[in-house]
């Protein structure tokens, strides 16, 4: 199934389909797939190329690693998220390696990563479906990630599948519509809450 957006301005055909469903095919994932989506993520843009994140990865096959990231989700994520082909953990370092001071936009290059592996995603008839609901701790403790490593995300990847295959609840919202704010409501220029002219239009 597509969702594509329905733009108010056109966008790339890769960002109209990009979205995040629940369904999943129960497709396995080629290794040589597996590594273009974390070569596009490698290629994101990073604050003083610092390329702060990582990503825990387990394909369904690896079933111990899986049921491990797995158990780290909340209730309801992991009732569609376990017919993912794969599962991943989006995880920054929040220091720089050089000098170990802040580096205030660890979370933002990760999200920025994370964001061109679900294009490539998007490119290669994949779906990906990204979670704030898992438990950071419990992450923490099943991979053993280091202090100054703050797992961020939690992710599902795979190819899509039949909305018919979730419960009637999650069916409704993965047919629903999907909907943004108009641009016109967060590009400013001038002052705060200034909407840009050429936004307004
Ligand atoms: C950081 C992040 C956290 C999210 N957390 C969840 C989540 O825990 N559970 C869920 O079902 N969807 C989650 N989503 C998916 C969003 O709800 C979804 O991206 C949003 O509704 C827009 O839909 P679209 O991606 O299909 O355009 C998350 C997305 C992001 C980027």
């Amino acid at each position: 199934m597509h969702k594509a957006a329905v733009t108010d301005h056109p966008v790339h055909e890769l960002i109209r389909n990009r979205w995040s469903p629940r369904a999943f095919s129960d497709k396995p994932i080629p290794e040589v797939v597996l590594r273009s989506l974390f070569e596009a993520a490698r290629w994101a843009p990073s604050s003083y190329n610092e390329q702060p994140w990582a990503y825990i990865v387990a394909t369904k096959d690896d079933k111990v690693n899986f049921d491990k990231i797995l158990g780290a989700l909340v209730e309801f994520n992991a009732g569609w998220a376990k017919n993912a082909a794969a599962l991943a953990i989006a995880v920054a370092r929040l220091d720089f390696a050089n000098n170990q001071t802040p580096n205030r936009n660890a979370q933002y290059d990760t999200g920025a990563a994370t964001a061109l592996l679900s294009v490539e995603a998007t490119a290669r008839g994949l779906v990906v479906h990204q979670m704030a609901g898992f438990d950071p701790e419990k992450a923490r403790q099943a991979f053993a990630i280091p202090e100054g490593w703050e797992p961020i995300a939690a992710i599902a990847i795979g190819y899509p599948g039949d909305p018919d295959s979730l419960p009637p609840k999650l069916k409704d919202r993965e047919l629903a519509p999907r909907t943004r704010k108009p641009i016109r409501d967060f590009v400013m220029t001038g002052s705060w809450g200034h909407t840009a002219p050429f936004a307004a239009k």
